[in-house]
């Protein structure tokens, strides 16, 4: 997509199925977080926040933040809620300032709620945008929507560095073809240091999985153990990145539970960026055999139980711990791998290779 100059401009399919997901997620991490920080607050932090509404759709992040913000069973815990909105183009501050008052008046709004629209630029506010209302004394969920490479890697560490708090980043492929054309400022400020130049030494095909290998080691580093990463395919073939850095197992799950609710999520295809087949599937009708081959890679290094191989699935894949069982017993099916030893539950199974036999 060409970057919009207007004030609005039209929600493509991706744009849209971002939304499904960042409404699914925080559909639970509101009441969840609001539930266990009564002390301290949580801050929903929007760094490029939009003008919050689209030419041919009401929906954008940050009113999916407030509708979910101003739900019963978040007011209910009276906890100090705070909505972080930056926004640097003029127009669109001011529209979203706008809307935000006309569909979320503040005689409606909880006395727990703080929302604040800052019009400037991500990497400069972002630190005392979310001071100014408390909002480091608690967890911080960060949505980094930029167009590309706006994402300062700063911010990611900093996030990074607060409890309980997550990231969820924006890639577009733009970002990476600018970057193979040397746009060194750019990525040195999303990486955060000056290895990604090694990119300019790899072939074609070699550039895309390096880069975002380097983002999701990046991740790690900045201090988020678990960071789930997809690629999102549009039915013209456009695609676009979302990482997603937690320090917590049920963020993951909670946020794969978004990914594979059954209705799908409309027109997209995805893969995981680190399937070297780079096989993209359709969630209606995924394909596991991505999933297959890590597990028979696994179990080529050794011998792995159930539960190991259901934590696998949920921290280092795109699939869910629920998806093991049928692969491992078509697995077996297929006699790629055999029980080792069963245990006392499902779980305790431990499951190796099976040996390779002519007949
Ligand atoms: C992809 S759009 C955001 C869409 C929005 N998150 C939503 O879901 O509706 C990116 C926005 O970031 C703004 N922007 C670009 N660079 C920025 C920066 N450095 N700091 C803050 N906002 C920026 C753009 O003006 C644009 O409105």
């Amino acid at each position: 997509m060409a970057v919009p100059t207007g004030v609005l401009w039209k929600r493509d399919l991706h744009t849209a199925a971002k939304h499904t997901l960042l409404r699914r997620y925080v559909s639970a991490w509101f009441p969840i977080m609001a539930s266990q920080f009564r002390d301290v607050g949580i801050t929903f932090f929007d760094g490029f926040a939009g003008p919050g509404a689209y030419t041919n759709s009401s929906e954008s992040s940050p009113l999916i933040a407030m509708e979910h913000a101003l739900r019963g069973e978040v007011t209910r815990w009276g906890t100090q809620t705070r909505l972080v909105f930056v926004e640097d183009h003029r127009g669109r501050a001011e529209h979203l300032t706008n809307l935000l008052n006309a569909r979320f008046p503040p005689t409606i709004r909880p006395p727990g709620l703080e929302v604040r629209v800052r019009r400037g630029k991500c990497g400069d506010l972002y630190g005392q945008a979310i001071a100014e209302l408390g909002g480091w004394e608690g967890p911080v969920f960060a949505n980094l929507d930029g167009w590309g490479a706006d994402t300062n890697y700063e911010i990611v560490q900093r996030i990074g560095q607060q409890q309980s708090s997550e990231v969820l980043v924006t890639f577009e492929d733009q970002f990476f073809i600018r970057f193979a054309n040397g746009e060194q400022e750019a990525g040195e400020r999303v990486f955060g240091r000056s290895n990604w130049r090694r990119v300019d030494r790899l072939n074609t095909a070699g550039k895309k999985p390096f880069l975002l290998g380097l983002y999701h080691q990046g991740l790690h580093t900045a201090g988020f153990p678990h960071v789930l990463t997809f690629e999102m395919i549009d039915e013209g073939g456009h695609s676009l990145h979302l990482f997603f850095g937690t320090t917590s197992d049920v963020a993951v799950r909670k946020f794969k539970d978004g990914l594979w609710e059954v209705d799908g999520v409309s027109g997209q295809r995805f893969r995981d960026p680190r399937d070297p087949d780079q096989m993209s599937f359709d969630i209606l009708r995924p394909d596991f055999t991505p999933l297959a081959n890590g597990i028979v890679e696994l179990l080529g290094g050794r011998e792995h139980s159930m539960a190991e191989l259901c934590k696998h699935a949920l921290l280092e894949t795109i699939y869910k711990e629920t998806h093991v069982k049928p692969v491992v017993d078509s697995l077996l099916e297929q006699r790629r791998v055999e029980l080792a030893r069963t245990g006392r539950s499902y779980e305790d199974r431990v499951l190796r290779l099976a040996e390779q036999s002519l007949f």
